[in-house]
């Protein structure tokens, strides 16, 4: 698909904008097609369960995009809402049915959670073979160990988008804002796999501007609206913004977007950038655990 170039009289560099949309469809529906070739040989279609806790509707809104994703490219979804008040043991003991229904592939458990569960006790209740979400602990000592079949959603679509754009990796200086277990510390785990060398930056990091300005790729996860400034980026960096704010009605990212144009190579934007691609390895994984739990 042809890139997204922002012009810039005023800069020398074109900025790449990320079609997240678009690499995610044409990622699915090579899922698809693998689906139809299994379910014509007689194979079920594999089935994602979705469970949500509270009503949150940001993360309503989320889990319907899961599923609509799923039914796209002929998967089975099935959707497990709970009210807010369910208690930890209770949302276990739905785990524990999921984790033994043999017509269920991935689970995933929506985040946040309400106040007072604990999202890594619910992670643990996942059985690591249906863990398409990657949040077990057994699944991230895999991708420490460099051994994983699941592997973290966003982390993946990560490193997909820059493989996509032809984003040199190996060698280079990488840095990754947040430490958070879905998306900072798995990513800064696959960068330095493919050998970039890795810095991890954190709330207490000092200096983060300079440690920024050596980057040749910047992740920026830390869901802080625009923090990332401008003369934070090296010309030619890639920039990519995981985080997601709400302002005043509108969606930020971590990034300050516009400031960036003509600085960096290549720039994800909040809406169609990493989002479809977090949601287009979610399938990967459920597919891949589909296939490993039947054999086929
Ligand atoms: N909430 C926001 N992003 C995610 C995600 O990737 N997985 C889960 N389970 N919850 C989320």
């Amino acid at each position: 698909m042809p890139p997204t170039r922002t012009p810039s009289s005023a800069r020398s560099i074109e900025t790449i904008v990320v079609d997240g949309l678009a690499l995610a469809k044409s990622i699915r529906s090579e899922l698809a097609e693998e689906i139809a070739k299994l379910t014509a040989s007689g194979a079920r279609p594999p089935c994602l369960a979705v469970v949500l806790v509270g009503d949150d509707p940001a993360s309503r809104s989320y889990i319907k995009g899961k599923q609509r994703a799923c039914g796209g490219i002929g998967m089975r979804s099935v959707e497990h809402l709970l009210p807010a008040e369910t208690s930890q043991g209770e949302i276990i003991a739905l785990i524990d049915r999921l984790n033994r229904d043999d017509s269920i592939d991935g689970i995933l458990v929506q985040l946040p959670l309400p106040d007072g569960i604990s999202a890594a006790a619910v992670a643990r209740a996942v059985d690591p073979a249906k863990d398409a979400d990657a949040l077990h602990p057994n699944t991230s000592g895999q991708l420490l160990a460099g051994t994983a079949d699941l592997i973290s959603c966003t982390p993946l679509g990560i490193m997909a988008v820059l493989d996509h754009y032809g984003i040199p990796i190996e060698g280079a200086d990488a840095v990754v804002i947040g430490r958070s277990n879905i998306v900072g510390k798995p990513v800064s785990l696959l960068l330095q796999q493919r050998h970039a060398t890795v810095t991890m930056c954190h709330s207490r990091t000092r200096d983060l501007p300079g440690i920024c300005r050596r980057a040749d790729i910047v992740v920026a996860a830390t869901g802080r609206a625009r923090m990332v400034k401008a003369d934070w980026i090296k010309p030619g960096a890639a920039v990519i913004d995981v985080g997601v704010s709400e302002v005043d009605g509108e969606l930020i990212g971590d990034v300050d977007f516009e400031a960036v144009q003509g600085i960096a190579k290549l720039i994800t934007p909040s809406r169609r950038g990493i989002g479809p691609m977090t949601i287009t390895m979610l399938l990967r994984n459920t597919l891949h655990a589909y296939r490993a739990r039947l054999g086929v």
